[in-house]
């Protein structure tokens, strides 16, 4: 198992490109069983999270080639050649919650899907009741068998276009409103979903779906529109680039007081992040006026001290939850007290603890953590426990004194390629290092 080790306090300067998205490029891989032609995308990052999907797609009959460009990023080439195999199995879906992402475009072009049910997760309950409602809406008949989930077509052999309202207790569902999505493409009329998640990526898989002759409208808003057809062709897509990654390396260059240049950067999916930072105290200044907002260049300084802000995290444009603990992270060392409060995920706080073997000052009750800035945190060995709370924990190990070491990373490698790299390109000073299993804490 690897770790971490940071030695805090280096300032984090120079230009970096934002990679591609994972949250879009998952679905979007998903969504490529909708045809049997060839497709292209481009700018789909290298992290452990795609390389499960590839390995789902494999057992699914689709074969992937990767290669890359002139400019040395990777392009993936894939095309189904078997549509026999139906059965998303459990030994891949535990690894990746986002392979249920699988089910809607599978039911939708062969008739029948079954996939496995994802298991619990660290960051709360995370229940995909809003996904097979919105298929059962378009006529799927689902049962559940042995944990999985078998969903087939109406008789007929296709799905019917309906009116849903997809919202549930926490506001929108963002993979469910692409499953459901993906699967109306294919569907005979019109589908209407209400309470439609408005994330980036729902607009970036839409556009991808267009390319292929799909016809949907409002993607972006909370209702989306789509007309069914009778068959989707290729496309060659590049991939939006990843607002967490870049709003996670906003934070780091905003914690340790640094100066960053960031290329392919999607401000106009960050403005929640954005202004929280300005608030905090940290500048973002667009560089050049630059033709897509999605793909900006912009510099983060920190002209001052940090101060003290409220945070809730809501869907989209809200701000996001997968920015949470690393804005916690930051927020540790801004004066004053800060309010956190999760309405996304409510039980997501595991790097709470962490932060707190640190010397920050956290108290958490239900789902609102107070932060009481403090002057300096320590290095520590902290753990590692999800993805975007080891983020957290790595933003806080580069402000920290002396040394932090952070265990279990893979959980950072679901979501961040090559992250120790690309941090220490800025400066920073972070190391991988193989744990043997008696440095590894129990638990
Ligand atoms: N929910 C339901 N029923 C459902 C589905 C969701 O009640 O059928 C609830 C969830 O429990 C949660 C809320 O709805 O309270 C929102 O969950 P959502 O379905 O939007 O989450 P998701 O689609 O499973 C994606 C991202 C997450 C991100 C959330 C919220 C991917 C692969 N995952 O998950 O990303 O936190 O949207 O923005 O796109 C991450 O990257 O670290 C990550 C966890």
């Amino acid at each position: 198992m690897d770790a971490f080790v940071i030695e805090g306090g280096r300032r984090i300067n120079g230009r970096l490109r934002v990679n591609g998205s994972k949250n879009s490029a998952l679905p979007i891989m998903a969504a490529v069983l909708l045809t049997d032609e060839p497709i292209t995308l481009r700018d789909v990052p290298d992290l452990s999270d795609i390389r499960n999907m590839v390995r789902l797609l494999g057992e699914l009959g689709v074969v992937i080639a990767r290669e890359t460009d002139t400019a040395g990023r990777p392009i993936f080439c894939i095309q189904t050649m078997d549509e026999r195999a139906s059965h998303a199995r459990y030994d891949i879906v535990r690894t990746m919650r986002a392979s249920i992402c699988v089910l809607g475009p599978m039911l939708a072009r062969r008739g029948r899907a079954r996939v496995s049910l994802p298991g619990g997760c660290a960051i709360g309950q995370r229940p995909v009741d809003l996904h097979l409602k919105g298929l059962q809406a378009l006529g799927a008949r689902i049962t559940l068998e042995d944990g999985d989930i078998i969903a087939e077509t109406p008789p007929g052999g296709r799905l019917i276009g309906a009116t849903m309202f997809l919202g549930g207790a926490n506001g929108s569902t963002v993979l469910g409103t692409a499953n459901v999505m993906s699967a109306a493409t294919l569907a005979k009329g019109t589908t209407i979903i209400e309470c439609a998640a408005c994330e980036p990526e729902i607009v970036d898989l839409a556009n991808m779906l267009n390319s292929m002759g799909a016809r949907i409208e409002g993607a972006g808003s909370p209702r989306i529109t789509i007309r069914g057809v009778e068959t989707l062709r290729g496309v060659d897509h590049t991939v939006i680039p990843d607002r967490i990654e870049a709003g996670t390396l906003m934070c780091a260059a905003g914690i340790t007081a640094g100066d960053l240049i960031l290329d392919n950067c999607p401000l106009d999916a960050l403005m929640a992040a954005t202004e929280t930072l300005e608030a905090i105290g940290v500048a973002i200044d667009p560089i050049g006026s630059g033709d897509d907002p999605m793909r900006r260049t912009c510099r983060v300084t920190r002209p001052g001290t940090l101060r003290s802000v409220q945070i809730t995290t809501q869907p989209h444009p809200g701000f996001p939850t997968d920015l949470q603990a690393q804005f916690m992270a930051l927020l540790c060392l801004a004066e004053g007290n800060s309010v956190v409060t999760e309405k996304i995920f409510p039980e997501r706080f595991l790097h709470v603890a962490e932060l707190q073997r640190m010397g920050a000052s956290l108290v958490r009750q239900g789902a609102t953590v107070v932060v009481t800035g403090v002057e300096r945190l320590n290095g520590a060995p902290v753990m590692a426990s999800d993805l975007r709370a080891s983020a957290g924990l790595v933003l806080a190990g580069l402000a920290a004194e002396g040394t932090t070491t952070i265990n279990r990373v893979y959980h950072i490698d679901r979501g961040y390629e090559a992250l120790e790299h690309r941090l220490a390109s800025l400066g920073a000073s972070i190391r991988r290092e193989k744990m043997t299993t008696e440095s590894v804490p129990a638990g």
